[in-house]
Parts: C-alpha cells; sequence; structure tokens
C-alpha cells in the first residue's frame, strides 16, 4: 500500500531522515521504533505531506505521491495522529471531530460518530467537554478517533502512549489490535518497543536518520544486542514520564 524509496527530509542543513526506503502492505501493522531524534516523526510527518522531502519518492497503491498536501493525503486515505495529540483545546469533543471529518459527506460523518463513541464510550460521556480539559488518556483517545473520522486505509501513529498510564497504554494496544482486525494498516511509532514487536508484523529501527535493522517482530526482539544497540535504555517496556 505505502512505498517510501530514499526518502530524505532536512531542516535547513540538518538531514532528518536519510534515503530511508521502507514498505507496508495492506492490512499490516508495521513497527517503527528508534531512540529520540532518529527521525520518526521526520519520516511521519513526510509520508502525510507535513513536510516536503529534499529527496526520494513515495507511493500509495504504486501511484506516487510526494509532496503531496496533508489534505490531499487525507482523502487518499491517509491519517496521522500527531504526537503529543494537537487537539484544538477550545472546541469541545464533538467539534474536534466533526472539523476532522470535513472531507466526509453528512450521512458518512454522523456514521463514523456513532462508530467512534462506540470505539471510546468515554468520549461520548465527554461529548460537550473542551478537549483542553480532557485528561491525558481521554485526549489520546480522541487524537485517534480524529484520525478515524476520514475513514482512512492508513493510519500513522507517532507515539500514541507517550505520558498515558499503564492501564491506558493497555487500551491504546488493544485499539491497535482491533484497529487491524478492521482491516486498517498502520504504521506506528513507539516508545515501548518491545511491547510494540509484540504487536506488529514487521518492523522497522531507525536511527540518526537510517534504517539500521528491519524483520518480523518476534524475529526483532529475539536479536541479541538490538536494543541496547540501536533502541537505547527505556526500550523494555517503562514510559518515561508515566
Ligand atoms: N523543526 C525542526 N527544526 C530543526 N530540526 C528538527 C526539527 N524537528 C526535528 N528536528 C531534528 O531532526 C532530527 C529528527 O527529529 P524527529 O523526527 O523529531 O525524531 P524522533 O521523532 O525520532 O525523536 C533530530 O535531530 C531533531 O533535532
Ligand atoms: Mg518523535
Amino acid at each position: 500500500m505505502l512505498g517510501v524509496e530514499r526518502l530524505t527530509t532536512r531542516y535547513g542543513s540538518i538531514t532528518a531522515i536519510r534515503e530511508v526506503s521502507l514498505r507496508v502492505g495492506a492490512g499490516e501493522v508495521v513497527g517503527l521504533i528508534g531512540p529520540n531524534g532518529a527521525g520518526k516523526t521526520t519520516l511521519l510527518a513526510t509520508v502525510a505531506g507535513l513536510l516536503d522531502p529534499a529527496a526520494g519518492r513515495v507511493e500509495l497503491d504504486g501511484r506516487e505521491v510526494t509532496g503531496a498536501s496533508p489534505d490531499r493525503m487525507l482523502r487518499r486515505g491517509v491519517a496521522l495522529v500527531p504526537e503529543r495529540r494537537r487537539l484544538f483545546a477550545d472546541l469541545t469533543v464533538q467539534e474536534n471531530l466533526l472539523v476532522a471529518g470535513i472531507t466526509a459527506t453528512g450521512g458518512e460523518r454522523r456514521e463514523r460518530l456513532g462508530e467512534v463513541v462506540e470505539l471510546f464510550p468515554v468520549l461520548g460521556q465527554k461529548w460537550g467537554a473542551q478537549a483542553g480539559y480532557l485528561s491525558g488518556g481521554e485526549a489520546q483517545q480522541l487524537a485517534i478517533a480524529r484520525a478515524l473520522m476520514s475513514n482512512p486505509r492508513l493510519i500513522l501513529m507517532d507515539e500514541p502512549t507517550l505520558g498515558l498510564a499503564p492501564v491506558l497504554v493497555d487500551v491504546v494496544f488493544e485499539l491497535i489490535g482491533r484497529l487491524r482486525e478492521q482491516g486498517r494498516t498502520l504504521l506506528v511509532v513507539e516508545q515501548n518497543a518491545r511491547r510494540l514487536l509484540r504487536a506488529a508484523d514487521r518492523a522497522y529501527v531507525l536511527r540518526t536518520g537510517s534504517i539500521v535493522a528491519e524483520g518480523a517482530g518476534d524475529e526483532l526482539l529475539a536479536r541479541p544486542g538490538l536494543f541496547e544497540a540501536y533502541v537505547g535504555v527505556g526500550a523494555g517496556g517503562e514510559v518515561p514520564g508515566a
């Protein structure tokens, strides 16, 4: 479904990702792990159309979409759940969802609001509350729910469990499992590297802007020295700051 070929993205003179290539097949859950500053967010943001690459290609279903706007990527079925949420703090839960569903028709929006409330009952309870007053876990659920409002085929998730209490980390991983059962395709960045490797079909390890390892989740888990060498301390499943 998604093909990334030799993608390079820079911030001025800083090269954040260098000639990164990866593939995500339809229905796969693919993990992306690596230490802070490795370029994970940059890679997702470039695929989602938020950053323009300096070189390389992004393909969706075999068609080139390099440099397409975020809006166009959304219409083509690619939604990003950004790092640290990014909600409209002054808008209510319902308004945040409606804004996110802007590409859908009225009927579709109503249908998706229903689906989202079924998936995240807590959002139904907080329907009229301003997003700025939600707890961390509620806000994360709203961020994921916003992505679902466009009925994406490919969901890019950037550290969805960051700062969440362990019980909510479980909720997010359960949700990843349910989205996979719905046949959605996911590319997920996670601090909980071991946990993500157990949940993912395959994963890539990014370090200082380059892919240094790839393989099936269980194969990477079994690879001696991988965590110490590339992922760093904190990859064992504990959430720093949670
Ligand atoms: N807006 C920015 N301006 C300049 N440098 C940036 C910016 N965002 C990220 N970087 C740099 O790009 C590199 C990759 O960052 P990032 O993609 O956020 O990594 P990760 O998500 O893996 O922690 C880092 O060296 C970071 O300092
Ligand atoms: Mg990041």
